[in-house]
């Protein structure tokens, strides 16, 4: 079976509505965090990993995120006239080789698993990365690299996973432990946002190595929790058919960008990370902080 993960998916199709009204005119995905919209950590990511490829499942509306990759030649010979090479390196960073970015539309929202199936058609019999923007992660090496790395010795179908306090559960897919390896863990089922009892403490998040036959999976289209055509369904029966599902715990710290606290966290996270930002930002944040809580 082949290992090398070249393409990946970037469900993009959501309707954004937890950043209303600012989503009303831009996606979500172009939002920013200091200076780089959401797409753009996520690019890296998996060009650190080794993608290739890269496929975008969109929808309507989302026109700005597919021009974010198009080559700004004024701009760059402004800056290339003006000597601003660092800025223009940043610049170029954003520029896409022809041909190595797709675009597919998914017509109507109707889930994760339906935005993955509407890439069908651009997968061969290969292993494929999904990439949800709104998990940012800061973790080194990067998170999908760590996967391709753990995919390598297991094949099968892979998920990033974490520890949440049991109450959280109900908010992610979670993971049923069959065998605990330390980093990865061998998964004997899957629960999209248990309600109650939760088979463990480890929640899915946004990055996935799938398995050919997922798609196979999602061909038949159920519908799961929610009304929506769950992607966890679709790797849980992957494993009630008998084969392998993993989890690796991966090393870094995640961020919840779909959500407006997720959102805020990761923006002081990644602005204190920045070497030209990280005094005084941090200074700033121990004064509004002082202040907070003397008027508290
Ligand atoms: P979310 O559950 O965060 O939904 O989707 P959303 O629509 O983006 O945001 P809210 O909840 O309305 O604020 C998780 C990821 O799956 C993609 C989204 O774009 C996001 O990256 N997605 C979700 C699709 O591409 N299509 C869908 O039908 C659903």
């Amino acid at each position: 079976m082949n290992r090398k993960v070249t393409k990946a998916i970037f469900p993009v199709a959501g309707l954004g509505t937890r950043f209303l009204p600012a989503t009303k005119s831009i996606p979500k995905e172009i939002m920013t965090l200091v200076d780089r919209p959401l797409i753009q950590y996520a690019i890296d990511e998996a060009r650190a990993a080794g993608i290739e490829e890269f496929i975008f499942v969109t929808s309507r509306g989302k026109g700005a995120l597919e021009d974010y990759f198009d080559h700004a030649h004024e701009l760059e010979s402004s800056l290339k006239k003006s000597g601003k090479t660092e800025l223009l390196d940043i610049l170029r960073g954003t520029n896409m080789d022809s041909g190595a970015i797709a675009y597919v539309r998914q017509h109507k929202a109707l889930g994760l698993g339906h935005a993955v199936w509407c890439a069908r058609r651009l997968l061969g019999d290969e292993p494929v990365a999904v990439i949800l923007t709104d998990d940012v992660i800061m973790g080194e090496p990067p998170c999908l690299q760590q996967m391709i790395e753990a995919y390598k010795e297991t094949g099968g179908t892979m998920v990033a996973t974490m520890e949440v306090p049991a109450e959280k559960t109900k908010a992610y897919g979670v993971l049923d432990v069959a065998e605990d390896m330390g980093a990865i863990v061998r998964a004997k089922g899957m629960v999209e946002k248990p309600k109650e009892n939760p088979p463990s403490n480890l929640a899915v998040i946004g990055r996935y190595i799938l398995a050919p036959t997922v798609m196979d999976n999602l061909n038949k289209l159920k519908q799961g929790a929610g009304g929506e055509i769950q992607l966890t369904d679709a790797i849980a029966d992957e494993i009630e058919e008998g084969r392998d599902v993993f989890g690796l715990r991966f090393r870094g710290q995640r961020f919840d960008c779909g959500s407006k606290a997720g959102f805020l966290q990761a923006t002081v996270a990644f602005g204190l990370a920045r070497d030209e930002l990280k005094h005084e930002f941090a200074e700033y944040l121990s004064d509004i902080t002082a202040m907070y809580k003397a008027a508290e």
